[in-house]
């Protein structure tokens, strides 16, 4: 790349406009968000740009031979063959912070929503009927299980004991010393499944944690609790849990997140005392305005050549 040429970044979902004016004061930055254009556009890209729409494999990072870094501005970078980005030397970066306070907030409303029957009531309301026999459970005082208690994990903890529930997490990854210092008292799965009043999920997708919660596992969750996922679609098995809200052996649940985005043709859709979102619980304005900084902070530092924050695959080597 000669040094005169700026490097060229091409954006294919959308990016609030602080980091898309950093990146334009020292880059030359291509807006690519509709989809059959990025094919087009990434020939000649020395940077790609994703939100979690964009399904960056291998077939789509060899229309971009000159791709030296993808950047995922939000937390999860399973949209993103990471190994394939390795193996052609292509450094992988995300935004880990600017969005979990946002994220948090939206799994708190989400299990408001579903313990107040929120989204009923105000069908039934529409519908004519006034007050027509819909309990709503009180937080206070029931069991929250958080499965993986990681940065978002530790916030809905923290909103969820201030609210008075009594807050149990499990987490393999989280050593034993660390629990003492976090809002959360540890137990094991079959615990946490067995006894909480609602169970939510706050893990990466992985093949280790991919169908995590399945037939069994929902089997095993306390008669009569809430299933809240605002993480990845593909830890749940959807048949399964539709399954279990027919049987009345779940009470509800609550998705911001599906095994395919958008869940056409997904049983949760016809499914009973279902509150569903369309992925949508980092999109407030100041999570977008933080991740698009976080992350084109960094693009710009790894073309100045200053090591960056967050990256994801650390293998990759740098130019010589
Ligand atoms: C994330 O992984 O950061 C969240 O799922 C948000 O995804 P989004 O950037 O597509 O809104």
């Amino acid at each position: 790349m000669s040094a005169a040429v700026a490097p060229r970044v091409v954006i294919a979902d959308p990016l609030a406009p602080r980091g898309l004016e950093l990146l334009r004061e020292q880059l030359e930055v291509v807006v690519s968000t509709e989809p059959a254009r990025l094919p087009i556009d990434l020939p000649g890209a020395h940077a790609l740009v994703v939100r979690s729409r964009t399904q960056v494999d291998a077939a789509l990072m060899d229309r971009g031979a000159e791709l030296k870094l993808i950047a995922r501005a939000g937390i999860g970078v399973d949209n993103i063959d990471v190994s394939a980005a390795s193996r052609r030397n292509i450094l992988v970066i995300n935004a880990p912070l600017g969005n979990v306070q946002s994220t948090a907030e939206h799994t708190m409303a989400l299990i408001l929503a579903l313990a107040r029957r929120i989204v009923t009531a105000d069908a039934s309301l529409r519908s004519g009927a006034w007050r027509t026999g819909y309990h709503g459970m009180q937080l206070q005082g029931t069991r929250l299980g958080i499965i993986g208690i990681g940065k978002v994990g530790r916030k809905v903890a923290e909103m969820a004991k201030a609210l008075g529930l009594d807050v149990v997490a499990c987490d393999p990854y989280v050593p034993v010393e660390e629990w003492l210092a976090l809002p959360a008292r540890p137990v094991d799965a079959a615990e946490l499944l067995a006894t909480s009043d609602i169970v939510s999920l706050h893990l990466t997708l992985t093949e280790e944690t991919r169908d995590l919660i399945g037939s069994a596992e929902l089997a095993a969750m306390k008669p009569g609790s809430l299933l809240i996922n605002c993480a990845r679609g593909g830890l749940v098995d959807e048949d399964a849990l539709a399954q279990s809200l027919q049987s009345g052996h779940l009470a509800g649940a609550a998705l911001d997140v599906f095994q395919t985005e958008p869940p056409e043709g997904s049983p949760l859709l016809t499914a009973p005392n279902v509150i569903l979102t369309p992925h949508v619980a980092a999109s407030t304005r100041e999570a977008q305005e933080r991740v698009s900084t976080e992350i084109a902070v960094q693009v710009l530092d790894f073309f100045a050549g200053r090591s960056v924050a967050y990256p994801v695959n650390c293998t990759v080597k740098t130019e010589d």
